[in-house]
């Protein structure tokens, strides 16, 4: 990520342009579906994203604003009858919880052939707040990593054919600073240790990757005003997403492996 990449350079930024020229008119942050002449948009279509946990909180407002923006959304949620503000958006929206075997081989089959250009792991939980060496239950803590951690390796696995076919192979794990053992000010155990195991899987799989030219980052979205926080926290979901939204349609094959602020700062690991 370059923050003096003008979208013209980026990897998405092609995209981003097809769209435009396929008929989605931009204006500011809402697009407005306009048919333009024949069958332009069917020729170019638009990039696709899948976010997991696009139900509530910040992965709510990614599905939101990357829908405004003309991509192809496919939102996912552990129980998708019940998310109503997602059905409200009018996006694509598929039943998954990522730490069951069933429901993600459901996802991989139902998503057979189709190109998946970005891939949001987003889903993620704060688990087991226990902070003392005495209070840490093992059991809690399993529960822990494989939510945030082995949950986003399950999706990555099952999708990676539709993201081979995807033109952009760009995979964008919701990781926290807190993940960072360079920041560790203490607490938070199980969280802050789930994130960097989420975060060195992201590191292995951007060095498997790397020559048939995918991305892997993880990202952190900032303090962020929703149920995993506090009403005192930093930024609303909306403005996370939009400058996480800026940050991942700028991404480029130089960021792969890396961990970055939702303002493209790098994070130290
Ligand atoms: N908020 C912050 O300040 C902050 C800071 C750093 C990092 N993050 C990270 O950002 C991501 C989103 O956080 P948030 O604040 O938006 O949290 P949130 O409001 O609590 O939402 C979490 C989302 O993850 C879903 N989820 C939980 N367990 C799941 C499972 N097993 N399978 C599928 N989906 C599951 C939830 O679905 P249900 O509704 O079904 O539970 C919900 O949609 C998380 O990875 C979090 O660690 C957040």
């Amino acid at each position: 990520m370059n923050p003096l990449n003008t979208t013209v350079t980026s990897r998405l930024g092609g995209i981003l342009l097809a769209v435009m020229a396929s008929g989605y008119l931009l204006i500011g942050p809402i697009s407005v579906a306009a048919e333009t002449t024949g069958n332009r948009a069917i020729n170019n279509p638009p990039a696709t994203i899948l976010v997991t946990g696009a139900n509530r909180g910040i992965g709510l407002a990614l599905a939101r604003y990357f829908h405004q923006h003309g991509f192809s959304v496919i939102a996912t949620a552990r129980k998708p009858n019940e998310a109503l503000q997602l059905k409200a958006i009018g996006v694509e929206t598929l039943q998954l919880d990522i730490t069951d075997p069933a429901s993600i081989a459901a996802l991989k089959s139902g998503l057979t052939g189709r190109p998946i250009d970005i891939l949001l792991n987003n889903a993620g939980i704060k688990g087991h707040s226990a902070t003392a060496l005495d209070d840490l239950d093992i059991e809690q803590l399993k529960t822990t990593f494989d939510v945030n951690s082995l949950g986003a390796l399950r999706v990555i696995q099952a999708l990676m054919p539709n993201l081979r076919i995807g033109a952009q192979k760009t995979v964008v794990n919701m990781s926290s600073r807190m993940g960072s053992i360079a920041d560790n000010t203490g607490g938070a155990v199980g969280y802050r240790a789930s994130k960097g195991a989420l975060n060195n899987f992201n590191k292995s799989l951007s060095i498997e990757f790397s020559e048939q030219g995918f991305v892997f980052v993880v990202l952190h979205p900032g303090w962020v005003r929703t149920d995993m926080t506090s009403d005192r926290a930093t930024y609303s979901t909306d403005d996370s997403a939009k400058a996480l939204f800026e940050l991942i349609t700028e991404l480029s094959q130089g960021d792969n492996g890396r961990f970055y602020d939702l303002h493209g700062e790098s994070i130290a690991w």
